[in-house]
């Protein structure tokens, strides 16, 4: 499986003659398993019809920064947080020199500005502009700001000059975004994640429950997966398709989680709890159905055990990522949480904002561990996922 799959890329296109080659890219991306979102400058639409992109991609084209139609239904925040990457195949001279101004004049720029993951450039102009001082200053301003360039081809260009400036092919363009995923930065090391709620029986037909959507555990295993890891993804019980090359087994309980993940860490280096593991159990659930008698009535509970605390104490030598939900106090109820359990590290999150943490798509939180606290800024799970693995390949390394 491609490390592309349900990966959210907007793709870019200004106005140049290999525009023509961003339809064959927008294919290739969604045969990788991608989902595609395509953002077109005005002078892009003078080589190829938005149509064209729409029809290939099944979405509507984005190229107004103020539509107040295309705002209400996914604004320029909303898709620079939704994308994982931003490609912009073919770039021209001048997109690029306004991109490393860090001007914001138009959809696509505005959103290369809004947007924390990462930016990919793939240049398309005339040799000769190519080969400019002030072109070659621009991108090497691209690159320190970490905007990856993809080198134009040398060949014949359409203008009739032999150079460098060529746009690269599709498929070596799809190619080379495939290794921006597979970082590669935990290369053989064996991860155990745990994933959404648990459910507690109350008889064979009721349960006790919380609303985790598990998005935040998946997004985890998908990142590790690209990092090279060895996942297993144990997952109370959610509607999320299973990241490939991934290990799923689905449990309903605690106690089930809790008999899964001890023996899934035996061989594991990290230990991730995301997790929203239920906190009580009904003490003896009934075999039977509950009749509605009376009134009231009440439900005898007691504590589930605590995974990510036992597992962390039996096995010293893993290093070991938990969460906290919370809704006030957050760092300091956060940092309570990391030491009673022997955490390495705690992603802290606020519950009780509507825009993030459960069920959302996004997720703002704070990294806890030891010696430091930083905040990671309100992004789509999939890129919080991938900065929260750079950390803990930080700290494995140290
Ligand atoms: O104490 P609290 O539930 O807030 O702690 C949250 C962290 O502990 C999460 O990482 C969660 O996955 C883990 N946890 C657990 N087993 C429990 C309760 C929480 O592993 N029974």
């Amino acid at each position: 499986m491609s490390s592309l799959s349900q990966k959210r890329i907007i793709l870019g296109i200004t106005g140049g003659i290999a525009a023509y080659k961003s339809a064959e890219i927008a294919r290739r991306l969604q045969d990788e398993g991608a989902e595609v979102r395509v953002i077109m400058t005005d002078s892009a639409q003078e080589f190829i019809r938005p149509l064209t992109l729409q029809a290939l991609t099944g979405k509507p084209v984005h190229t107004d920064l103020l539509d107040p139609k295309a705002e209400a239904a996914m604004g320029h925040i909303e898709l620079a947080r939704w994308a994982d990457i931003v490609l912009i195949a073919p770039a021209t001279a001048n997109f690029i020199a306004v991109l490393s101004q860090g001007v914001a004049n138009d959809l696509l720029t505005t959103v290369c500005l809004a947007s924390s993951g990462s930016i990919v450039v793939a240049p398309a102009m005339n040799q000769a502009m190519w080969s400019q001082p002030v072109s070659l200053d621009n991108i090497e301003r691209l690159k320190q700001r970490n905007i990856t360039i993809f080198e134009p081809d040398d060949g014949i260009q359409a203008c009739g000059d032999t150079g460098p400036g060529r746009l690269q092919q599709p498929e070596a363009i799809v190619d080379q975004l495939c290794g921006i995923f597979d970082s590669g930065i935990l290369s053989g090391k064996r991860v155990v994640i745990t994933a959404g709620p648990t459910r507690e029986a109350i008889d064979p037909v009721r349960y006790i429950s919380n609303h985790s959507s598990g998005k935040m555990g998946f997004a985890l295993a998908s990142g590790m997966i690209d990092a090279g890891a060895a996942v297993t993804l144990i997952s109370g019980p959610v509607s999320l398709d299973s990241p490939d090359r991934c290990q799923l087994i689905p449990v309903v309980s605690a106690s089930e989680m809790l008999e899964a993940a001890t023996e899934a860490v035996k061989e594991a280096d990290i230990f991730i709890s995301s997790a929203a593991v239920a906190d009580y159990q009904v003490t003896e659930a009934s075999s039977q159905k509950i009749k509605k008698k009376s009134d009231k009535m009440s439900l005898n509970l007691s504590k589930t055990p605590d995974i990510v605390a036992i597992l962390s104490e039996n096995n010293p030598k893993m290093f070991v990522l938990g969460f906290a939900a919370e809704t006030e106090n957050i760092e300091s109820h956060a940092r309570d949480k990391l030491n009673r359990k022997n955490l390495d590290a705690i992603i802290a999150n606020d519950v009780s904002r509507d825009d993030i943490g459960f069920n959302s798509d996004n997720n703002e939180a704070l990294w806890i561990d030891a010696n430091s606290c930083q905040s990671l800024s309100k992004k789509s799970k999939t890129q919080l996922a991938r900065e929260i693995i750079v950390l803990i390949a930080e700290k494995i390394d140290n």
